[in-house]
Order: C-alpha cells, then structure tokens, then sequence
C-alpha cells in the first residue's frame, strides 16, 4: 500500500521536475535570443582591425577586411574637416560625414563623425540614423535642438534644448531629430556617432520625395490632407544637406 501510492507519486513529480525544466530551458534560450537581438549593434572586431577593403567583390554585413600587410595609417585618415560645407541650399546647413565611405578603418568599429555647418536660420531638418546614437557638442553659435521619442502609449514626446557654443546634446538612436541656428552668425557642430555607417532618413524627403513617389492617396489619408496638398508637396525640390 505504502509503495503503491508512493510510486505513481513520484513518478508525476519527475514528470513535473521534467517540465519546469524544460521550461526553464526554454526560457533561458529566449533570454538569449533577446539579449540578442537587443545588444545588436555594429559587428564587435575580433581582430584589432578590419580596414574595408572596397576592391572586394565580397558581399558581407559591412565590408570584407583587408589584408593586414596592405593596410597603412592612411586608412585611418581623412583630412579637411576644418572646412565648413557650403550651406548655400534649401535648408541652409550642410552635413559633412566621416563614416566609413570616407575612411576604410572604420568598418567593423562602431563609430564615426559628422561636421555640421548652419548658415543663421539654417536648419537640418527632422531626421533620424537607423543604425546610430548621436552626441553632438556646438563648437561655435546657437542652436535649438530636439528630438521626438517613439510612439509611447499614445504620445511622442518632444525634448528640446537650447544650446550654445561648448554645449552637448544626444540624439538617442532611431529617434526623430533636428538642428535650427537661432543665432545671429553661422554655427558649426561635430557629431559622434555609434555606427560605421549610421544611414540617414531625412523625413520629408523621403516620405514626399522618394523614387518613385508614395501614392497621394497613401499620404493624404496618412497626413490627413487633401490630395492637392500632397501633390503640392510631392512636387517640391527636397534637398538632401548630407555629404
Ligand atoms: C555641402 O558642401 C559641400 C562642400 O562644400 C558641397 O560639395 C555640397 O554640394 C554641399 N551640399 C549641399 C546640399 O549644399
């Protein structure tokens, strides 16, 4: 009697060990997928460096390495950053980047830059970097500054700032963003930025300028305009201010 109720006990208790631990299991291989898939970023180096070799006919995510011995200080290097961009253009300012299209070494790092020109009331319009976080310091003039967060519940909030020469503000990655001079004199900024290749979406252009364009129906049901308007828009010349 003892071992008969015990038996069948035991065995659903094993049976239950069993399951929790395969739950478990699968639990932690989510938590792995996860972890993932959140910290992916720019490929981490597994070597101290992997200068894009632009010769390839390789295709990767990112470029293909260069070989070792062929790889000197000047794919490291580019030059003329002390020279502003010619902000003479729709938005007046002109975004000079330095990612890896510019230098080489950079592929598989993470990181790049961008000088940042504005003529006064020049503006780079809202826009954001799939692939890049941005910290940007002002090194001459004044600029209002901002960024929208995500659609969150049903808000997307707004953060602004206005910033002055020696002051820093970030750009958190994917978020829509903008620079205005307010000042009387040109502006210049630098930005660091957390990708190789951080890709730039300048909002208007694309939604109102792509190739070929969004159907007006698609934008006025989306902006909640007539079709006139998005005609109008679509018509427009939409500068690109990056470089
Ligand atoms: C930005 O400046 C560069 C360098 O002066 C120039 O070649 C480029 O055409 C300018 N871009 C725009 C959109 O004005």
């Amino acid at each position: 009697m003892h071992s008969n109720t015990n038996i069948p006990l035991l065995s659903s208790v094993i049976q239950l060990i069993k399951d929790m631990a395969m739950k478990l299991l699968l639990v932690a291989l989510l938590a792995l997928a996860f972890a993932h898939a959140v910290l992916a970023s720019d490929p981490s180096p597994l070597q101290d460096f992997c200068v894009a070799d632009d010769s390839s006919k390789v295709f990767v995510n990112g470029a293909v390495c260069k070989n070792m011995n062929d790889v000197t200080a000047d794919d490291f290097y580019t030059s003329g950053l002390d020279k502003p961009g010619n902000t003479v253009n729709n938005v007046r300012s002109n975004v000079t980047a330095v990612n890896v299209n510019k230098i080489p070494g950079l592929n598989t790092l993470g990181i790049s830059l961008a000088r940042i020109d504005f003529a006064p009331n020049g503006l780079n319009p809202p826009h954001t970097h799939p692939r890049a976080t941005e910290i940007l310091v002002v090194l001459e003039g004044e600029l209002y500054v901002g960024f929208v967060t995500s659609n969150i519940g049903q808000t997307n909030r707004l953060f602004t700032k206005n910033l002055k020469k020696g002051d820093v503000f970030v750009f958190p990655q994917g978020l829509i963003h903008f620079q205005l001079n307010t000042g009387k004199y040109n502006a210049v900024a630098l930005a660091g930025l957390s990708s190789q290749n951080p890709g730039v979406i300048t909002i208007a252009k694309a939604v109102f300028g792509s190739t070929p364009p969004i159907s007006d129906d698609v934008l006025a049901k989306a902006f909640q305009v007539d079709k006139r308007l998005v005609d109008r828009l679509q018509a427009q010349q939409w500068t690109d201010n990056n470089n």
